[in-house]
């Protein structure tokens, strides 16, 4: 059987033709510096996420968002665990004071903020959806989090676009709040880089002053401005990741694991314990499945006995059941507790 990496999540369906096309073009000018102000392209995700040019900047990728983010207000970090691990990686290159606030009970994932550690923080993450458990994080949440705290509330939206999500709305009562999102995950330009953030434009003039003066390329530029006009093609590529994770779910159940319920293009497996989990893992790959175990660098907080799945077709989905099932002769049912 051939492989199946399915560790990394990104818009897994390639660029239309005429996206391409229309990106090549851009190519003559590469000589050129980008335009610096980004004018166009903040005038096309304003729109698109329906704020004012004022309210966004651009980053190379959500990434270095994150990491500007961070530079300019993260002296004291407060990052909910397990998640994405560049909070905290971010925070590390600062040299920030960094909390952390354990979030996963069982198969439950509810952020739970000490009062003291919201007040202490100057930045406080929240990731929604979260990778890697795929939960949403109620607006009711992130709203209380926002007002009891006089910290930076940062809402990583980098995959708002499978669970519709946002806490945007917010943004004109919390001058506190920023809200991140990425190109990567909904619009395909991962390998292009691309990521924004909006906030109130007092806010956003303050992350300006952390930005390096042409840190989005301009074939990145040109396709950030262009990616919004496809954006049927990839709703319609969304859903299809929708329909086979409902697929790849049912057939969880009907193998008797246990995962987290997910609005993100991934779900998070539990297999009951530390050695079960990474005899799965091993059986998986040695199978040709390649897939993010919990226990991996690219989440902060988790030595969890849980695997990311990220989801591919649903001819790789299916084979990943087949060889889910085959491990489970092998290895055996997990034990869960409760
Ligand atoms: C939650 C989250 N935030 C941010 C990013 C970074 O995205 P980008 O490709 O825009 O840098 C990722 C990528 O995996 C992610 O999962």
């Amino acid at each position: 059987m051939d492989s199946i990496d399915i560790s990394l999540s990104y818009m897994k369906v390639p660029p239309p033709k005429s996206f391409i096309k229309r990106l090549s073009v851009h190519l003559k000018s590469i000589n050129e510096y980008p335009s610096g102000d980004y004018s166009m392209l903040k005038d096309r995700i304003a729109k698109y996420a329906r704020v004012k040019k004022e309210n966004i900047i651009v980053g190379n990728g959500s990434d270095e968002i994150i990491d500007i983010i961070t530079r300019a207000f993260g002296q004291r970090v407060l990052i909910p665990v397990p998640t994405f691990s560049q909070f905290e990686e971010a925070a590390k290159r600062k040299g920030s004071v960094i909390k952390r606030a354990d979030s996963l009970n069982g198969t439950k994932y509810e952020i739970k903020f000490d009062k003291k550690d919201l007040w202490n923080s100057t930045l406080v993450w929240i990731c929604n959806p979260n990778n890697p458990t795929g939960s949403t994080v109620p607006l009711e949440k992130i709203e209380s989090v926002a007002s009891g705290t006089k910290a930076i509330t940062a809402i990583d939206e980098c995959l708002f676009e499978y669970s519709g999500d946002t806490a945007v709305p917010l943004l004109k009562n919390y001058m506190n709040m920023i809200v991140t999102r990425s190109m990567s995950k909904a619009f395909g330009i991962a390998g292009i880089r691309l990521g924004y953030a909006i906030a109130d434009s007092t806010v956003i003039a303050r992350l300006e002053e952390y930005r390096q003066p042409f840190n989005v390329n301009i074939i990145a530029e040109a396709a950030g401005i262009a990616a919004f006009d496809y954006i049927n093609y990839y709703k319609r590529a969304i859903e299809r990741v929708k329909m086979t994770r409902q697929i790849f779910t049912e057939e969880l159940s009907k193998l008797g694991l246990r995962y987290i319920e997910s609005s993100a293009p991934f779900v998070f497996v539990s297999f009951g314990s530390m050695a079960k989990a990474k005899n799965y893992y091993s059986f998986m790959s040695r199978h040709g499945v390649k897939v993010f175990p919990a226990w991996d660098k690219e989440f902060s907080g988790s030595k969890l006995p849980f695997i990311r799945f990220s989801i591919g077709t649903e001819e790789e989905m299916s084979k990943v059941v087949e060889v889910l099932a085959q491990a489970q002769k092998s290895v055996g049912l997990p034990v869960y507790m409760g």
